[in-house]
Parts: C-alpha cells; sequence; structure tokens
C-alpha cells in the first residue's frame, strides 16, 4: 500500500496481535517511545494462558520443555535478544535488557536465563500449561520427528497439522510487532516458542536481527513470522528493509523477500513452506 505517512502506528503478526497493539497504542497514543510500545505490546501475547507459540504457555519442544527466542530493535539500531531461554515469562523484557545493560546483543540458554534471574525475573515452574500438556501427549503417541509447520488452510487452521493442534486453539506463531511514534521513531520486537515440537535447542529466526526482526530509522522496519529457517537463510528482513531503502512501498518489499525464498526453493517444497513479513516505512 502507499504511504499515509500517518503517525504513530502499530502493526503485528496475526489475530492475536490486536489485543497486543492495543496494549501498544495505550503508549502510543500519549506520545510515548515505540520502543516502550513495542515490549509492552507483545508482552500480552507472551501472558497469555492458551497459546500455541508465544510465552511459557506455548507448546514444548519434543523433549517437553518450553523454550523461547526474543528480539527488540530500537530507534538507534541498537538490537538486543535472547535465544533458547527456558522458565521466564518475558523473554521480550530480557531482551530489552541485554540491549540496554550489556555490551552484547544475544544471550542463549542457561547464560540469558541466569542473566534475567540477576535482573530480577522470577523463574517460572518447569511445568506445561495444561492446553500444551495435552497436545504434548498426543505428539507422543506417533512422536514424529518432524516440527509443525504452520500453514492455515481455510478455517485459519494449521492444514498440516494433527487434529488436536487446532481443537479449540489459536493457530498462529511468532508475534511479531513494529511501531512508529509521534515523534517519527521506528522499533520492532518479536518473541515466539518456535516450531512446536522442535528438536531441543534448535532456534528459529525471531532472535536473530536481520533475519526475524530488523529496523533502520532512516528507512523502516520489518518483522517476519513463519519458518524460521526459510527466513534465516535469506536475511529476511534485512532483504525487506533494504528493498525499502532502494524505493519500494512497504508491501512490495514484503512480497520481494517471499519471493526470494520461494526462488531458492522446489515447488514441492514450497507447498510445505509458510512465512510472512509485515513492514513499515519512515
Ligand atoms: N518464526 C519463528 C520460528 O521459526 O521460530
Amino acid at each position: 500500500k502507499k504511504s499515509t505517512g500517518k503517525k504513530p502506528l502499530v502493526i503485528s503478526t496475526w489475530d492475536v496481535g490486536i489485543n497486543a497493539n492495543k496494549a501498544a497504542w495505550k503508549i502510543l497514543k500519549t506520545n510515548g517511545r515505540a520502543l516502550d510500545a513495542v515490549e509492552a505490546g507483545v508482552m500480552v501475547t507472551e501472558a497469555e494462558k492458551v497459546n500455541c507459540c508465544v510465552g511459557l504457555n506455548a507448546y514444548p519442544d519434543r523433549d517437553g520443555h518450553v523454550t523461547l527466542d526474543a528480539s527488540i530493535m530500537d530507534e538507534y539500531g541498537n538490537a538486543g535478544s535472547v535465544a533458547f531461554i527456558e522458565r521466564i515469562k518475558h523473554p521480550i523484557s530480557v531482551a530489552r535488557l541485554v540491549m540496554e545493560k550489556t555490551p552484547h546483543v544475544m544471550l542463549a540458554g542457561s547464560g540469558a536465563q541466569q542473566f534475567a534471574v540477576e535482573q530480577g525475573f522470577p523463574l517460572e515452574p518447569d511445568k506445561l500449561s495444561d492446553e500444551a500438556e495435552k497436545a504434548y501427549q498426543e505428539w507422543l503417541k506417533k512422536s514424529e520427528y518432524k516440527p509443525v509447520i504452520n500453514i492455515e488452510n481455510t478455517k485459519g487452521q494449521n492444514a498440516f497439522a494433527p487434529a488436536y493442534l487446532n481443537d479449540g486453539l489459536l493457530n498462529h506463531d511468532t508475534i511479531g510487532m513494529i511501531a512508529i511514534d509521534a515523534q517519527g521513531n521506528l522499533s520492532g520486537s518479536c518473541t515466539t516458542s518456535g516450531l512446536a515440537f522442535k528438536m531441543r535447542g534448535r532456534v528459529g529466526d525471531s532472535p536473530i536481527a536481520g533475519a526475524g526482526l530488523f529496523v533502520d530509522n532512516e528507512i523502516g522496519a520489518a518483522v517476519s513470522t513463519g519458518v524460521g529457517e526459510e527466513v534465516m537463510k535469506v536475511c529476511g528482513t534485512h532483504i525487506v528493509v533494504e528493498a525499502m531503502r532502494s524505493g519500494m512501498q512497504p508491501e512490495d518489499a514484503c512480497r520481494f523477500a517471499v519471493e526470494r525464498i520461494v526462488k531458492r526453493n522446489t515447488a514441492e517444497k514450497i507447498k510445505d513452506i509458510q512465512v510472512a513479513f509485515i513492514a513499515i516505512d519512515k
């Protein structure tokens, strides 16, 4: 779509993003900073009681543990992220502290958890939500060694998932959010439990700057959702922002990045892959 130039503005992935947008909007409409808005926004999704793919109530890896990835970028091009973090309710806030309080961009695994605890985040119980436990027990019956990829059918359900994954559960994956505030500054956030029943230790695109999230305050911001492996292999959000730099409108830039993924896959393989980008320009 052609830019309207209206600001502030916030957008995020999937329908569940609407509640997250509301929380972000409270900050943006009172002239708050985009960075605060994108953190507060996705925290709503991270705290949801029933959620397949974000936060501690999401589906576990194939060993039965929920492991989370998150990243955040501000208007100065600073980035912070956590990968493979466990038992922390708000990985996005830990990612922000990595950005603001450490000389690093990414902390992973037990080191990320240790940093979170040192910063005062409580260590949550190592226990699956009832919904996740149910789905995990079902999955264990076959233990198909294949992460479930989120591809919507016409009912908005995962076309490739066994029925129990769609039963009464919201079907989406990563929440990614990007915003421009009243001052014209951009920020973005991204948080996920990754692919359901993934291999232990698997990390997706969401905590990787330039893959799952990229913000350049001179140009625009982009965030992705879908099969992280495909997004990582092309540095997806970096492509989107660089395409906007070369003059493309946000929607065309997103299409350009998707086409790059399509091009490097066979027609047979691409049928099993869903990836999406959202973007806003300066
Ligand atoms: N896009 C989220 C993931 O692949 O983990």
